[in-house]
């Protein structure tokens, strides 16, 4: 059953900017863009790369590993470091409550 955890403040991740931050057991990647949050596991699924450390330009993160790149919006590839295969990093729910961001895990 899924449970909800609080991540961070709001305030602690201004737009443009991702960092990894542990949701209980899990370490996910929380994304700021342009104010809309956004959260991913922390797991690159070329080869477990660390997302949450990577370049955020506009929507979408390059992998600090290999340099493939993720929309955060829907977790899918993007381009051609993919190879055109439809990899997709794994998308968890989240919302602001108050000054708080809360994500949903599984
Ligand atoms: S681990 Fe992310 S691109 Fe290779």
């Amino acid at each position: 059953m899924a449970q909800t955890v609080q991540l961070i403040r709001v305030a602690e991740l201004p737009p443009g900017q991702c960092r990894p931050v542990m949701a209980g057991d899990l370490e996910v990647a929380v994304f700021n863009v342009d104010g809309q949050f956004y959260v991913l596991k922390n797991e690159c699924p070329h080869a477990g790369g660390p997302l949450g450390e990577g370049f955020l330009e506009g929507p979408v993160v390059t992998c600090p590993w290999h340099g493939w790149q993720f929309d955060v919006t829907s977790g899918q590839a993007q381009g051609p470091a993919s190879g055109g295969r439809p990899r997709q990093a794994q998308r968890l729910r989240c919302e602001v409550d108050g000054e708080w961001l809360k994500v949903e895990v599984p």
